[in-house]
């Protein structure tokens, strides 16, 4: 490799990281984004122009033409995309990476001699097929589960069974191609086909909100996949820039866990099994007490302090400027305004954050989870926008609840609670919530833009 590829390849791997650290802290992460992309862009050109093959026209024009393709695709899609859409995207994206994996290494079995090749490196490239297959098959089923064209929860009869004999096979068929030295495609595609039904064996019976934790599982493998393709290459950036993904994804799989109070292990075995109450009144939690915006506003106008409990209903309903609005309002007013963030609040990781920080909502007033909790007890009014499992308080009192252990912001501690949402409707995890029912808590009824509008509007007349 020439020393001027090695240095870009080093530049870019550099970049990655330090993206990757950027990315930490909503003040750095646009130009952590920008950093690594850059990165990208260098290891990407250095790849097509400086080598020592020959390579024809033709093909230089046809990657021209595919990365344009791509680009454009690319492009159109992640400007057009709703912000409540981004894990399908995330999880169609991901997708094409375990493609990309596995075509490359289709690609790199015609191009060995089986009978010279070492063993590693035929294992490796049946690795990149399968995982690739794994990631691709996987991450389109989780895409149709999250836009809702696949049911949320599909089990076939011991699916565990039938999920470990197909890995089985895999290992088997597998294992014999490699120390056998067998050089027949059927084998190879039987080993694609295995992979590919393998993924979608696995992600069919998740559902619910263990979703994310599924698909930030099957981005770690996207990146192992890119790696195993990186030692094929023996491209040091790919290797890296695998390696960073895979463990960058396998950590957020496990902090999800933790936010959610599942094992990974639950989490693939287990079922998250919804228990829907009726939507309204529900005897064995009691009555409602419902309130109107002048009310809450006026509760609000007299507090000494409020918390703002956003959740996935505020990103619905694209009301993350109007909220900014109200905190800057009362806080003209002389009154201490803070958000509690959850870590698992709406769809994605960082959601809320994102969200808020999209309305230059200053960033120390965001106060994660373990912090704000022992400041309930003093906060006047927690006003609830559009979040319903993260405050489910079923998550301490109830040992049947699907959520029960998971860590929740405990806003009945608080002297009141106001919850606005759109009708007694269950959140993500489909369950009741009881603190609707609690004597605190006053249910403001309505879409959260135009709600918060309403109180916005009757705080300026005070
Ligand atoms: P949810 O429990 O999903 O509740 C959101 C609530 O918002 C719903 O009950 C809904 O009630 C209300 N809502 C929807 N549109 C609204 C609108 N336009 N105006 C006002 N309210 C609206 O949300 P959460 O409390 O943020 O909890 C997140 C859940 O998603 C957890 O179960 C979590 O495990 C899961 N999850 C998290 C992630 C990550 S990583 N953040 C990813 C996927 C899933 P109405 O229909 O009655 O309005």
């Amino acid at each position: 490799m020439s020393i001027i590829l090695s240095i870009i390849y080093l530049i870019a791997t550099i970049t990655f990281i330090v993206g990757l650290k950027k990315l930490g802290h909503p003040d750095t992460a646009k130009s952590g984004n920008l950093i690594a992309a850059g990165g990208m862009i260098a290891a990407i050109l250095g790849t097509i122009f400086i080598h020592d093959l020959q390579v024809p026209t033709i093909i230089y024009v046809l990657i021209g033409i595919a990365i344009l393709l791509g680009s454009i695709m690319g492009w159109l899609i992640a400007i057009k995309v709703e912000m409540t859409k981004m894990p399908e995207l995330v999880s169609l994206f991901n997708g094409f990476g375990g493609a990309s994996a596995a075509l490359i290494g289709i690609v790199e079995f015609g191009n060995s001699d089986i009978k010279t090749t070492s063993t590693t490196i035929i294992a490796t490239i049946l690795s990149a097929i399968v995982i690739g297959a794994i990631t691709f098959s996987g991450s389109l089923i989780a895409w149709g589960k999250l836009n809702g064209s696949v049911k949320s929860v599909i089990k076939i009869p011991q699916y565990n069974i039938v999920n470990n004999l197909v890995i089985i096979g895999i290992i088997t068929v597998a294992t014999y191609v490699v120390v056998g030295n067998i050089d027949t495609p059927i084998l190879l595609y039987a080993l694609l086909a295995g992979g590919l039904v393998y993924g979608i064996l696995f992600v069919l019976p998740i559902g619910g909100a263990d979703m994310p934790v599924v698909i930030s599982l099957l981005n770690s493998l996207t990146g192992i996949a890119a790696a195993i393709t990186g030692v094929l290459y023996d491209n040091m950036v790919m290797l890296v820039g695998g390696i960073l993904v895979g463990s960058a994804g396998i950590i957020l799989t496990v902090a999800m866990c933790k936010a959610m109070n599942r094992t990974l292990f639950s989490v693939i075995f287990g079922s998250f099994t919804a228990n829907v109450g009726p939507a309204g009144t529900n005897k064995a939690l009691g009555s409602i007490k419902s309130t109107t915006a002048s009310d809450s506003a006026i509760m609000m106008n007299y507090a000494t302090n409020v918390v703002i409990v956003p959740g996935y209903g505020l990103a619905v309903a694209q009301a993350q400027h109007v909220i900014h609005e109200l905190e800057e309002l009362l806080t003209n007013k002389g009154v201490i305004v803070k958000y509690a963030i959850h870590p698992v609040a709406g769809r994605m990781p960082g959601h809320m954050n994102v969200l808020l920080a999209e309305s230059n909502v200053e960033y120390s007033r965001l106060v994660e989870m373990e912090d704000i909790n022992p400041q309930f007890n003093n906060t006047d009014v927690v006003l609830v926008v559009g979040a319903n499992d993260v405050v489910n308080p079923a998550a301490h009192n109830d040992p049947s609840s699907p959520i029960y252990g998971m860590p929740i912001l405990d806003v009945e501690n608080a002297k009141h609670v106001i919850v606005n949402k759109r009708s007694m409707k269950a959140g993500y995890a489909g369950i009741e919530n009881e603190l609707f029912y609690n004597s605190k808590t006053s249910m403001l009824f309505g879409d959260a833009k135009k709600v918060l509008t309403d109180l916005v509007a009757e705080l300026k007349n005070m």
